[in-house]
């Protein structure tokens, strides 16, 4: 069945139902390798999918017109889940010409040689179809240095690579049909994608206008088309100023149920004062990229570990490395654990949260079970956390 988002602009995609991983991201609903087919007088592909869909792709648009009609490939990304097939597609469409981005124009002859020449874009530069333009939008770091956009000029329809997109495999191609609410699987999206980039996000977002991109529709390389762009706008500029809600994330492990016991305490605590939100993980039986969802739009993350060889125990030490490379802002952070003989993970904790740009508070570290005193200890110490949440000390 052909998917038209307007008049001459087709969704021809691919559905990977069975992802369940994307570079250490888990991904239980699958994905979406987004690309689009543009028949004008001139016809236009933007982006391929990942090489194992080829064919895929090939027959979306042979349902179209023959893949040997199209004139132009663009690549606005060199991902391999959206440029896997570009090789594939030009021995298809022979007389295709290449654009990218300056970046990606360099990176395609890294990876090709001079086999296929590249146009080179910039930021503004246009191409006519016939009765559409393409404009495009240089985004580095959107999700790569060669990252860019497209925009239908006249269909205002943008074309964000990846972008506003979101993991999720469905039937449903288009916001208004989706069964589900997209906007809950775009912010896992962004917290576990695109947080580190939340300030060219914050860029990007101020520059729509004086770029004169005002679009209808915003398609993404994965997931959901949004007909109604003001709502995923909208939660991006909240996302990448990371506005935070009253809520705590704790996520801990534990090797004998003394670390457990205190993540209990921190959560009673913090419960104790009321309007504040907890979030529990074990780390061990939940996966990084929905605890990181959770931290997103939290005011504070506590995380605890039990002492290992003098050191983190190595499952928050993974979530740890996870966590500072998506670089969260504007939080409160604390580590926490109990040790038998000498301990060293809280300390190691409090020294890795301070690498990133959140506010790091002494940690809380007690050895063997908790006292009576030390209960009392967490308690407290979860009830201070939870009044600093709320804007007091
Ligand atoms: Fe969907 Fe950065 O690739």
């Amino acid at each position: 069945m052909k998917t038209e988002i307007r008049p001459g602009i087709y969704w021809v995609g691919a559905i990977d139902w069975d992802l369940r991983d994307f570079h250490g991201y888990t991904t239980p609903k699958g994905s979406t390798y987004n690309a689009y087919l543009i028949v004008d007088e001139k016809v236009a592909l933007v982006d391929t999918v990942k090489e194992p869909f080829k064919d895929e792709l090939l027959s979306r648009i042979s349902e179209i017109l023959d893949p040997a009609r199209i004139d132009y490939l663009i690549v606005n990304h060199l991902e391999r889940d959206h440029f896997g097939s570009f090789a594939g597609v030009m021995e298809v469409a022979k007389n295709a010409q290449v654009y990218s981005g300056e970046r990606g124009s360099k990176g395609i002859v890294d990876v090709y040689g001079e086999r296929w020449p590249v146009t080179a874009v910039k930021t503004g530069s246009t191409l006519s179809l016939g009765k559409k333009t393409l404009r495009f939008v240089e985004t580095p770091m959107l999700h790569w240095p060669d990252s860019m956009m497209t925009y239908l000029e006249e269909d205002k329809v943008l074309l964000s690579s990846d972008a506003f997109g979101q993991h999720v495999a469905s039937s449903e191609r288009f916001d208004r049909d989706a069964s589900f609410d997209p906007l809950d699987d775009a912010k896992i999206y962004y917290a576990n994608i695109l947080m580190p980039f939340s300030m060219l996000i914050q860029g990007l977002l101020g520059k729509l206008p004086g770029l004169n991109l005002n679009p209808e529709v915003i398609a993404p390389d994965h997931g959901i088309i949004w007909t109604d762009p003001g709502k995923i706008i909208e939660a991006y500029g909240r996302w990448s100023k990371f506005e935070a809600r009253p809520k705590v994330v704790i996520a801990y492990d534990t090797m004998w149920g003394s670390t457990e016991k205190m993540a209990h305490l921190l959560a009673e605590g913090v419960m104790d004062e009321g309007g504040v939100e907890v979030k529990f993980y074990n780390i061990r039986k939940s996966t990084n990229s929905e605890i990181v969802s959770e931290i997103q739009d939290a005011k504070a993350v506590l995380l605890g570990s039990a002492t290992l060889n003098n050191g983190i125990f190595p499952p928050v030490g993974g979530f740890l490395y996870y966590l500072k490379g998506l670089r969260p802002q504007k939080k409160i952070a604390m580590g926490f654990g109990s040790f038998g003989w000498m301990g060293g993970a809280v300390k190691e904790i409090t020294a890795r949260l301070k690498e990133t740009d959140m506010e790091v508070l002494d940690g809380l570290e007690i050895r063997y079970p908790a006292t009576k005193a030390q209960v009392e200890q967490c308690r407290e110490t979860g009830r201070m956390i939870a009044r600093k949440v709320k804007g007091g000390q």
